[in-house]
């Protein structure tokens, strides 16, 4: 149940936290020109990828699809194309889609063409992924209006003013808690800059891990920073339940071509990625020493995702296994591509850096 000091008036942020943010922002090219469709952009680029590598793609973007139009009448591989490297391509499919839809439901004026973009979070949220943070952070950033948006950084401060140590199950779970306190906490009148500056204020200085409170606008409103409690156990998250292992093959052919996967599910559409193990020998290895002496790990990496944690290895045959003259029949989404060929398709996350690293020794 919500304490006392979940009492916003008790705990007036929202005005030292919009005076600190005009003086200490970041410059980023959305803000600097914060049309819609500049928002729209940058709002599903920044879903699962952090600021700094974002803006040189959105930079790029704005380049190639400088309107709404311009982006809806690209073509799948041209949008693709821009997008590779920054992962999750279902965001970008669905950017694809609802730039379609809004240009689609253009009226033409005389002079010039307006485009109807949603008005409310509802609105927003009937289009192609756009779920609620990305819906009330349009309305509130992009428009204006006196909504709250709440991801995780918003999350983070807001339990830490409070003192919010329950856990949650879930990023959903706590993002529902703090809605009400997050609203009631919006200056009238400055929604776009308050939005912008709790978002800055838990990126820039109440960082998940060693928060710098000695800088912070708003240390003498903070509960946590009173209290002396320990900032990095807030919020609490219940811990992940499933960890998932997967084993993934470089298989190069005399230097010339090599094995991938073409996939076509809902999330990765005409993009292509290392075959998993039991795509090439139908059976997962789990003889760890045959392993090492067949394969060399040449990457390995942690991810969580949900509820899942996952670790990801990569590995290489020291020796090219006999059936590898043919690709399995039974798998139609392998193929042998040729090498020349890598720059010109879409490969998934961090794919095209194992590659790179792999065959041209890039960094
Ligand atoms: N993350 C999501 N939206 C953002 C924005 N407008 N500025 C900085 N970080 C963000």
């Amino acid at each position: 149940m919500p304490f006392f000091s979940e009492n916003t008036t008790d705990r007036p942020i929202g005005h030292p936290l919009v005076d600190w943010f005009i003086k200490n922002r970041r410059i980023l090219p959305w803000r600097t020109n914060p049309s819609i469709y500049n928002r729209l952009v940058s709002e599903f680029m920044l879903q699962q990828t952090q600021v700094a590598t974002v803006v040189p793609y959105f930079k790029r973007w704005i380049e190639q699809f400088p309107s709404i139009e311009a982006l809806a009448g690209a073509s799948e591989e041209q949008v693709l194309k821009a997008w590779e490297g920054l992962g999750y391509y279902s965001r970008v499919r669905n950017l694809h889609k609802t730039a379609k839809k809004i240009v689609a439901q253009q009226t033409n004026s005389i002079n010039s063409k307006h485009f109807i973009f949603p008005k409310t979070p509802k609105e927003w949220k009937q289009l192609p992924g756009i779920g609620d943070y990305t819906a009330h952070a349009l309305a509130s950033i992009a428009q204006n209006q006196c909504i709250a948006a709440i991801d995780g950084n918003v999350i983070r401060v807001l339990c830490r003013i409070h003192a919010i140590q329950r856990p949650f199950e879930s990023k959903n779970q706590a993002a529902k808690y703090v809605k009400n306190i997050a609203h009631s906490h919006i200056p009238p009148d400055e929604s776009v800059n308050y939005n912008e500056a709790i978002m800055e204020l838990g990126a820039l200085i109440c960082k998940p891990q060693k928060p710098s409170c000695n800088r912070c606008p708003i240390g003498s409103h903070c509960r946590s920073f009173q209290e002396k409690l320990d900032c990095s156990q807030i919020p609490k998250f219940k811990k992940n339940t499933y960890i998932k292992k997967i084993i993934r093959r470089i298989f190069i052919r005399n230097e010339q071509s090599i094995i991938l996967k073409h996939t076509h599910t809902n999330r990765l559409h005409n993009i292509f990625e290392l075959p998993l193990c039991e795509d090439i020998s139908g059976k997962i290895p789990n003889q760890k020493i045959n392993e090492k002496i067949l394969y060399r790990e040449i990457a390995k990496i942690n991810r969580s995702i949900a509820h899942e944690r996952i670790t990801e290895i990569i590995l290489e045959p020291k020796h090219l296994p006999k059936d590898f003259e043919s690709l399995p029949k039974d798998n139609p989404e392998l193929m042998l591509l040729p090498i020349y060929e890598l720059p010109n398709i879409t490969l998934s996350g961090p794919h095209r850096k194992w590659l790179d690293k792999q065959l041209f020794a890039c960094p």
